[in-house]
């Protein structure tokens, strides 16, 4: 995914994959934009593949960066992640030498807004 990452702005190369409670696994690259902050995320390409396919929870992820800076979510896609995923869900944070740190999206996002405070107004 890295690879295929489309950065000739900042040449910082992300991959993400998500793996769905169905088992399969979703990828994504981040894709900029002449116009900045059109660009997108890799998390966000991974969680749009993961709801094309008709999945829409997420037990896994994993994002990776070119190094020596161990990546590390976006606060934008801190969110995103959390609309498809719980508290407990493992983020794993790698370089292109593997795992650098295992963190869990409760730990990334601390006392989040989701999905089910609008529960009641449905
Ligand atoms: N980026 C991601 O794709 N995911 C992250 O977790 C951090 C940052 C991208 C956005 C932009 O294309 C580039 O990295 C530099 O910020």
């Amino acid at each position: 995914m890295m690879a295929r990452a489309y950065a000739p702005y900042s040449e910082f190369r992300v991959g993400a994959v998500v793996r769905g409670k169905n088992g399969k696994l979703y990828g994504g690259c981040n894709v900029e934009n002449a116009a900045y902050p059109v660009g997108n995320c890799a998390e966000a390409s991974a969680i749009s593949a993961m709801v094309a396919d008709g999945e829409t929870r997420i037990a896994e992820v994993l994002v990776m960066g070119p190094g020596p800076e161990t990546i590390s979510p976006c606060g934008s896609c801190r969110q995103r992640l959390r609309e498809f995923a719980a508290d407990d869900v493992p983020v794993h944070l790698c370089d292109p030498n593997g795992v650098r740190k295992t963190v869990t999206l409760g730990e990334l996002l601390p006392m989040s807004f989701g999905p089910e405070h609008l529960e009641t107004r449905r």
